[in-house]
């Protein structure tokens, strides 16, 4: 069965939201607490850990309801039905959208139970010094060589579980520049590193030409008969992994039905089970399970990603914000930015529908976003006196992990009076001059989680996948395909002949080819 294929702008809610915004769109909403004691209330979703304050955004009952039917109009249970039950909703690469399948505790699939098994067993012998390597010595260092979602996620989540890791250390190798892969290499031991080679189609070029260079530099001091100590693979296509040296026993397969982007819950999260430990990593699976519980069964004005979907698109297409924010306030959070960009930017930066009709209205958004404080002292100036409208999520934990009540109780007066500033501003102050006017009315979300454990931080990213999941419903869009990011791969490997074989005439590009001369004429 196909997702329902809905224009949202042909919808009746779609026309009653363009009415209602222009009744709205010039408001000061800065009186509407005071005016209205119960809006803090009303606006906010208390779910396990997790406190979801919306009531600080443009928004009235009739936007929520009228959002609402936007939700029923374009169908979006039976999107959310059809994608859990497994049907082939990434049509346009004929494939099952079922990350969610592998963290489904009611009833995992032998498959993922099989691989859920062999990751602990792996990762305990790494841990606990069983395995060795070429010399007898213990795994001291843990590198995962891969790229995209083959990266971001284990990096993300082996920063933000950081308070939980062992003595193992984790290192990344991601870009196909050969500094990096130099720098990284030089402070490594061979006797004592494990390579994780993550690729889900094992063809991606940045990945194989930088396991290549990490195996020559490995059999600079061994032999081929060592490789089975020191590499493994993650991987759906399995004969490429085994073609490239690795043994089928080392081999963590993945299947076909997981998007690279959002596959950390897979295989692809041997890393993070390798220095967080097992155990953790199967509780930041159980909490992404809550989520997807929460997901598919809460009513829609009840529900956290669809409420963050809607407040999204409520803003992209009808106040026309073209990006927003993303301010986690726990450093361990650093890596979430980078993480989402891809997992939202790489699912909803689509112009087709999915009627493969070009669409009229605008799509995917833009992410961007560090850690607060820091962002506070960087880009929070433009939040608050810039000419654009940026809706923000602002996140944060009650608890600190370390003790540290002094430092936590500063860091959350900062996150909480930062969502004040930027919707009371100083409207109804007197300032001194225009200058230090803050016109307020900035939109955010608060996500206050009361602490940063792997089940919490599983809940957290899986409430983000499935908010993204719930725009590309709206916006009759394929969310789970990438084929943006292909032509450029193409053009690449005539450059990169143009480059070896100095042959500038296999270029068309004039600035390309200038660009390539500089290169070549050295
Ligand atoms: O950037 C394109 C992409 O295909 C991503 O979707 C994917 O996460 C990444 O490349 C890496 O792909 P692979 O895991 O197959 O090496």
């Amino acid at each position: 069965m196909s997702l329902p294929a809905v224009n949202p702008t042909k919808t009746e809610a779609w026309k009653a939201l363009e009415n209602h915004f222009q009744n709205i769109k010039e408001h000061q909403m800065q009186q509407v607490f005071s005016e209205d004691s119960k809006r803090a209330n009303r606006f906010k979703i208390e779910w396990q850990d997790f406190y979801f304050d919306f009531s600080k955004n443009r928004i009235t009952d009739e936007t929520i309801s009228l959002l609402l039917k936007l939700a029923e109009e374009v169908k979006l249970k039976e999107a959310i039905d059809l994608q859990f039950s497994g049907a082939k909703i990434n049509k346009t690469e004929d494939r099952a959208v079922l990350h969610t399948a592998l963290r489904n505790f009611d009833s995992l699939k032998p498959e993922v139970k099989d691989t859920l098994q062999k990751m602990q067993y792996f990762s305990e012998k790494i841990i606990g010094g069983a395995h060795k390597g070429f010399s007898g010595k213990s795994i001291t260092d843990v590198v995962n060589v891969g790229i995209g979602g083959s990266h971001l996620g284990p990096e993300m989540v082996t920063e933000a579980l950081k308070c939980y890791k062992n003595h193992l250390n984790v290192h990344f190798i991601a870009n196909i520049d050969g500094d990096e892969v130099a720098e990284k290499l030089n402070r490594l031991n061979p006797e004592t590193t494990l390579f994780i080679i993550v690729s889900k189609s094992f063809t991606t070029q940045e990945t194989l030409v930088n396991a290549s260079v990490i195996r020559n530099w490995f059999l600079e001091n061994t032999s081929k008969d060592d490789i089975q100590k020191h590499f493994v693979a993650v991987s759906a296509n399995v004969d490429k992994a085994m073609d490239f040296g690795i043994s089928a026993d080392n081999v963590f397969p993945m299947p076909d039905w997981v998007g690279g982007r959002f596959s950390l819950w897979s295989a692809v999260g041997l890393s993070i089970s390798c220095v967080v430990g097992f155990k953790n990593f199967e509780a930041m699976l159980f909490g992404a399970f809550e989520a997807d519980k929460h997901f598919k069964s809460q009513p829609f004005k009840k529900n956290i990603p669809v409420i963050m979907a809607l407040l999204s698109v409520w803003y992209n297409n009808f106040f026309g914000a073209e990006s927003e924010a993303v301010v986690p306030y726990s450093h361990y959070l650093h890596k979430l930015v980078p993480y989402l960009q891809q997992a939202v930017m790489e699912s909803n930066g689509k112009s087709v529908d999915r009627n493969g009709e070009s669409v009229n209205y605008q799509t995917g958004t833009i992410v961007w976003g560090s850690v607060g404080t820091n962002a506070q002292h960087a880009f929070f100036q433009l939040l608050h006196q810039g000419t654009k409208l940026i809706p923000t999520d602002f996140i944060g934990f009650s608890e600190p992990l370390h003790g540290n009540l002094e430092n936590n109780n500063i860091l959350m007066a900062n996150l909480f009076a930062q969502t004040e500033a930027l919707w009371e501003g100083t409207q109804l102050k007197t300032v001194e001059s225009t200058f230090k006017h803050f016109e307020g009315n900035k939109p955010s979300n608060t996500i206050l989680i009361k602490k940063l454990t792997p089940k919490n931080f599983g809940s957290l990213i899986a409430l983000y996948e499935h908010k993204l999941f719930v725009q590309g419903i709206i916006w009759n869009i394929f969310s789970y395909d990438q084929w943006g990011v292909e032509l450029g791969k193409t053009v690449a490997k005539t450059t990169l002949k143009a480059i070896e074989n100095q042959q500038l005439s296999l270029l068309e590009n004039a600035s390309t080819k200038n660009l390539v001369s500089k290169i070549v004429e050295k």
